[in-house]
């Protein structure tokens, strides 16, 4: 379908300004792309200035939380090119997050169409420094005007966008949280919706007031094998092999999981996706058996984990950063930012677009 350019789109990207500061994810680009849908109908899309949104008051995604989202990024190469890396598992992942809130899916071609055209016309804010990015918010709302609990018959996608720095997590302290769980048995917790986060701020809130930075949840039906953070997924270094939660219903598919899954196993890592047990586990940090632990995702891509704290005892990781999580790191960013071969066809070239 083709995509209409709204002629105040020109005006909006030679306006901006880059601020000397970008943080991650606090700097909006001013553009964004749009598509409507009514009644199971998709509109085609078009790019637009980025201005607030109007809702009515009484739109279903404000009252009954029809909201799912992804989170993704144009990255420079050195050619000074964009690349996007696996747009397409973002696009499969937003699907089965819209299918879950009974929400239509975006088709992919609309999906790629809007976050190539936002790449693409917003090219030259892809900043150039290593770790630094374009990152992309695709997000899919309800907007019907109706208090009914019932599925909303209009729906709105848009794809905004945020040029930002490094995100550095640091080393992270996390809290074995037991009290609370982020996702239910048989609920949404492989869907990147927007309740998921909102029932994990509570706990996030405790656990900083004791000195931590992320919750590490635990299964909500066993209640005793770990899932993942509030928005990366975990690993555990365990004598030179990798460990990670295999997914389980409540465990969302992390896309650098996936990848880092794919790199360490290239690599010559023996990777084992499994149930695994927090007290065992607690239990090999402190013998040292478990040496290295780290935290991954799109924003940080892996981000290591010095303490892993559970009531008043804390478990110290021995290698932070570790050998492993410093390998895989950089050998996933070198592929991202095009200084290494990409064996796996993960990057996509954008051709930019000058206004
Ligand atoms: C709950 C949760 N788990 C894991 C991840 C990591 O996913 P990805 O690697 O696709 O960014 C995220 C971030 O999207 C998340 O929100």
């Amino acid at each position: 379908m083709s995509i209409y350019i709204d002629p105040a789109v020109a005006n909006s990207l030679r306006g901006f300004e880059m601020p000397e500061r970008l943080g991650f994810g606090t700097v909006m680009a001013p553009v964004m792309f749009r598509a409507v849908c009514q009644d199971g109908c998709w509109s085609s899309g078009e790019l637009v200035p980025y201005a607030p949104l109007a809702l009515d008051p009484a739109a279903k995604v404000l009252h009954y939380a029809q909201s799912c989202f992804e989170g993704m990024k144009a990255y420079r190469t050195r050619n000074s090119g964009v690349n996007l890396f696996r747009p397409e598992r973002n696009a499969a992942r937003m699907a089965h997050s819209a299918e879950r809130l009974c929400m239509p899916p975006v088709p992919e071609a609309l999906f790629m169409d809007g976050v190539r055209t936002v790449a693409a016309y917003c090219a030259n804010l892809v900043p150039a420094n290593s770790g630094e990015s374009l990152y992309l918010r695709p997000f899919l709302i309800g907007t019907q005007a109706d208090l009914t609990v019932s599925a909303s018959t209009s729906y709105e996608f848009y794809v905004i966008a945020s040029p930002s720095e490094a995100y550095h997590a640091g080393h992270m302290r996390l809290w074995v949280e037991r009290e609370d769980s982020r996702a239910a048995v048989g609920g949404t917790g492989d869907a990147k919706v927007g309740g998921n986060y909102a029932a994990s701020l509570l706990s996030i809130s405790r656990l900083r007031a004791r000195g931590y930075d992320q919750s590490l949840w635990l299964n909500p039906g066993n209640r005793h094998t770990v899932d993942e953070l509030s928005g990366m997924n975990f690993f555990a270094v365990m004598e030179g092999e990798l460990h990670t939660p295999k997914l389980n219903g409540s465990i969302l598919e992390g896309v650098t999981r996936d990848s880092l899954i794919d790199l360490a196993e290239a690599q010559g890592y023996t990777v084992h996706e499994r149930d695994i047990d927090i007290d065992d586990l607690l239990a090999l940090v402190r013998s040292g058996t478990c040496s290295e632990a780290f935290a991954c995702g799109t924003a940080a891509i892996i981000s290591p984990i010095s303490v892993l704290g559970d009531g008043e005892v804390q478990y110290e990781l021995t290698q932070v950063p570790g050998p492993v999580s410093e390998h895989l790191r950089q050998a996933l960013l070198d592929i991202q930012e095009g200084r290494a071969e990409d064996p796996f066809g993960w990057m996509q070239a954008v051709a930019p677009i000058e206004v």
